[in-house]
C-alpha cells in the first residue's frame, strides 16, 4: 500500500532475533528461579499461603510471563517463514479454520458468518492464509461486542483470491487507520502490535496486498488480496 513503512530486511529479521534469544534465555532462567524461591518459601512458611510475599511472587511470574509471550510474537515476526505454496481448495480451509475458532465466538456473543465464493483453488500456503485470518477474526472479536457480527467472505476479482474479514465493531478513527500496519503500534493493553503487519506480511510474501477500510463506529473490512491463476496455468 502506498505510504506504508517498507518490510523489515532479513538482516534486521536476523539481529532483531538474535536479541530476543539473549533475551528469552535469562528469562527462563529468572522463571525457574522464581518457581525454586516460591517452593522453599512454601517450605519454610506452610501456613501462610495467603502471605503477602506469595502475591509479589506471583505478579512477579506473570509479568515474566508477559515477557516471555511479547518475544515469543516478536521472534514469529522477526523470523519471516518461508512459503510452502501449493494449489489448494480455499473453502474447506476456511471452513476448518471457523470451526476452530466458532467457540470463542459464540463464547462472546458474537456471530461467525462464512460467504464463500470466488475461485474454488490458489496457489496458497495453507498454514500462513489460516494464521492471517485467524488474526483477523481475533481482532474482529476484540472490536465487536455482544450481538455482533464476523464475516468472512471469499471472492474472485480479475485473477485474484480476495479474503476480507468485516466486523460491525467499533472500527477504527483515521490515527489509528493510518498506524495499524505498522509494528508494534496497539491500542490494546494486551496487544503486541504484530497481528496485522503479520498479515499484511503474508499476504505480500505470496504477491498479495491487504488494505483496510474502517471507520468510528462503522466497524472494519480488512481485505487481503492473493493471486489465483486457474488451475493448469
Ligand atoms: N477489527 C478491528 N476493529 C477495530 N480496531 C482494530 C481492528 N483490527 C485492528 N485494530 C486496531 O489496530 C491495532 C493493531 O492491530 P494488530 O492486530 O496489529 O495488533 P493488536 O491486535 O493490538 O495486538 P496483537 O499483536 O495481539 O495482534 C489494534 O490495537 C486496534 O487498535
Ligand atoms: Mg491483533
Amino acid at each position: 500500500m502506498e505510504g506504508e513503512p517498507p518490510q523489515e530486511s532479513g538482516l534486521i529479521g536476523t539481529l532483531a532475533a538474535g536479541v530476543a534469544h539473549e533475551v528469552r534465555n535469562p528469562l527462563n532462567s529468572v522463571q525457574i528461579n522464581l518457581s525454586i524461591l516460591e517452593q522453599e518459601l512454601l517450605e519454610l512458611l506452610p501456613d501462610r499461603r495467603d502471605a503477602h510475599v506469595f502475591k509479589v511472587l506471583r505478579k512477579i511470574a506473570g509479568e515474566i510471563k508477559r515477557l516471555d509471550d511479547f518475544v515469543s510474537e516478536f521472534l514469529r515476526f522477526a523470523r519471516p517463514p518461508t512459503l510452502n505454496l501449493e494449489r489448494l481448495t480455499v473453502r474447506p480451509l476456511i471452513t476448518d479454520l471457523a470451526a476452530f475458532i466458532a467457540p470463542e465466538c459464540s463464547k462472546k456473543g458474537v456471530a461467525l458468518d462464512l460467504d464463500l465464493r470466488g475461485p474454488e483453488s490458489a496457489l496458497l500456503d495453507g498454514f500462513q492464509l489460516k494464521q492471517a485470518i485467524l488474526n483477523l477474526v481475533l481482532n474482529a472479536l476484540r472490536a465487536t461486542t455482544t450481538g455482533g457480527r464476523v464475516t468472512v467472505r471469499t471472492a474472485g476479482d480479475e485473477g485474484c483470491l480476495v479474503v476480507a474479514v468485516v466486523d460491525d465493531g467499533e472500527g477504527m478513527s483515521p490515527e489509528v487507520r493510518e498506524k495499524a500496519l505498522t509494528p508494534f503500534f496497539t491500542t490494546r493493553e494486551e496487544g503486541t502490535g504484530l497481528g496485522l503487519p503479520l498479515v499484511r506480511r503474508i499476504a505480500e510474501q505470496h504477491g498479495g496486498s491487504v488494505e483496510i477500510s474502517s471507520a468510528a463506529g462503522e466497524g472494519t473490512t480488512v481485505t487481503m488480496r492473493f493471486p489465483a491463476p486457474p488451475a493448469g496455468s
